[in-house]
């Protein structure tokens, strides 16, 4: 159990100070116990005076019609959003939320001053973390709300989101929400923020987490160790990404993305980051890129210092029933989509191709349209990707498609495609809009499924492990610092 950072080891008497100032509520009859755990006593001195039955019988004559200084309870439900929000006004403040409970917000939280923070006291890593809940009506003066906490304000240098569920409670027959935010709306100009350990699922609108790029000033996230999704639905353009980087410089490492509908990972450019050890699972949902490198916007196609690596991204599997429906709804498009012809075909010229981006050493297994696909890229890299365990290449052509396209582990299209490092396996063939596939019968999925014995040797996952402990052997590499440039 790390020290809570409200209370960095203090000494008893400064503790004492900041607890006579912050009265202690007795309903929670969890907040003695949280308390002592927060402020982790590290000496034998300090943890013998918390023993001690005067302190006890001091913390009993605490007021108790005052919020806890430990963390801020859900109830009253009534002004919620207000009461987290009073907790969130100068730099440094922290809101700790109570392990278990479950926040109706009806606008979004904002951060308003650097280095703020949102924590579940104790810092859980489970069910038990704190869940806001996107609550706003979809009418009325909150209509269209959408996002639970909205990092992109002015000055907001270093503000960290850790520890914390967000759930946008989608509702399954409302159409997404246009225009609206991400679940948690992070980035805008600032440098150094951090999301960790957060689970944000069934956004209202186009994303679980966004990392904006603010005037093209935001730098340096740091985006570990989350669970992500679900993410939208498979229908139509009712399609939502797991995770959206658009600041550069930023690092996404150790995120488990299941089920998100659009891309799991979408790396707008971004130049300089690093995106590394990720899982990317299409459980139950067809997905339509594992890891996307195809907007031109916002960086004007630039990708350059971004690397892509050591990701394992798992298409759609075979259930353990040859007719069990459970499984056979999930598919992924393209496993890793590079260049914005993939995604738009000839809709733009090629005044918008992306450029200058390294994609090496990750894994893929299952179904898929494609594994790779490139096209509308310059000075791209891509090396040392394999396919590992039972994969199969499937799909056929939907009403979207230009021209019948034929799935395969790795394609790329040299009209389109250019001063680029490919490969060997890479086959060239035009790639327009691979993401027009359909998900094939589901008895063609099995029939073409490929039992692959032969799968070359896998550096980072390790090779022909049954899934589940593939997955696991990934997310055990649970990320804990910035770890750089991993040059395997
Ligand atoms: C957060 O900011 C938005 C946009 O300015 C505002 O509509 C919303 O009311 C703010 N949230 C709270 C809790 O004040
Ligand atoms: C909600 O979004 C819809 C569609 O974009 C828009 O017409 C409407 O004015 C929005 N409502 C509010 C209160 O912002
Ligand atoms: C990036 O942000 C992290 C905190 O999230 C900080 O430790 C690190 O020093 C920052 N790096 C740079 C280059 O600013
Ligand atoms: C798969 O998704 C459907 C809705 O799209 C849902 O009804 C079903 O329960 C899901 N199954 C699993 C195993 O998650
Ligand atoms: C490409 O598009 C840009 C902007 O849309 C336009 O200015 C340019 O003339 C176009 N080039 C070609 C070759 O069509
Ligand atoms: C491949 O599929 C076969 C048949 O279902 C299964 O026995 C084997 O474990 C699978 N291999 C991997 C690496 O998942």
């Amino acid at each position: 159990m790390r020290p809570f950072l409200a209370f960095p080891s203090q000494p008893l008497s400064l503790t004492l100070f900041l607890l006579s100032s912050l009265p202690l509520s007795r309903a929670l009859p969890w907040s003695r116990h949280s308390l002592e755990v927060a402020l982790s006593p590290d000496t034998n001195e300090q943890q013998a005076r918390l023993r001690n039955p005067a302190y006890q019988s001091y913390l009993l004559t605490l007021p108790s019609d005052i919020p806890s200084p430990t963390c801020v309870p859900s109830y009253p439900d009534w002004d919620v959003t207000a009461r987290l929000q009073a907790h969130l006004i100068a730099p440094g403040d922290v809101l700790a939320l109570c392990p278990g409970q479950s926040y109706r917000l009806d606008w979004p939280l904002n951060f308003t001053a650097a280095d703020q923070e949102i924590v579940t006291l104790g810092f859980p890593t489970d069910h038990t973390r704190a869940t806001l809940v996107v609550s706003g009506h979809l009418s009325g003066a909150n209509a269209n709300h959408s996002t639970a906490i909205d990092g992109r304000c002015r000055g907001c240098n270093r503000v960290k989101v850790r520890h914390v569920q967000v759930d946008g409670q989608r509702d399954p027959d409302a159409d997404i929400l246009p225009g609206g935010g991400a679940n948690i709306a992070m980035g805008g100009s600032n440098a150094g923020q951090l999301v960790e350990y957060t689970r944000s699922f069934d956004p209202r609108a186009w994303s679980c987490l966004h990392i904006h790029e603010g005037q093209h000033a935001c730098s340096n996230a740091t985006i570990v160790n989350n669970d992500i999704g679900p993410c939208g639905f498979s229908e139509y353009e009712e399609w939502a990404d797991g995770i959206s980087l658009s600041c550069r410089d930023s690092y996404v490492a150790g995120n488990l993305i299941k089920d998100a509908t659009d891309g799991g990972i979408v790396v707008f450019g971004a130049p300089g980051s690093l995106v590394e050890r990720n899982t990317i699972w299409a459980v139950n949902r067809t997905l339509l890129g594992g890891v996307n490198m195809v907007d031109y916007d916002p960086w004007s196609g630039d990708y350059s210092g971004t690397i892509v690596q050591h990701n394992l991204i798992v298409g759609g599997l075979p259930g353990h029933e040859p007719d069990d429906p459970r499984d056979l709804d999930a598919f992924v498009k393209v496993g890793i989509a590079i260049g914005s012809r993939i995604w738009f075909g000839d809709k733009y010229n090629d005044t918008r191709y992306v450029e200058h981006g390294l994609v090496r050493n990750n894994v893929l297994t299952g179904a898929f349209g494609y594994g790779i696909a490139i096209s509308g890229a310059k000075h791209f890299t891509v090396r040392g990707n394999i396919l590992s365990g039972n994969t199969s290449f499937v799909g056929s052509p939907g009403p979207t498609c230009t021209f019948e396209l034929q799935p395969r582990p790795w394609v790329y299209d040299s009209l389109t495609v250019s001063a680029s490092a490919v490969q060997d396996e890479f086959v060239d063939e035009e790639a327009d809009m691979a993401i027009c596939l359909l998900k094939p019968g589901d008895e063609a999925v099995w029939d073409e499924w490929v039992w692959d014995d032969e799968a070359p040797v896998d550096s980072g996952i390790g090779q022909l492990q049954p899934l589940r402990q593939m997955v696991a052997r990934q997310q055990a590499r649970r990320v804990h610092a910035h770890s750089g440039e991993d040059d395997l």
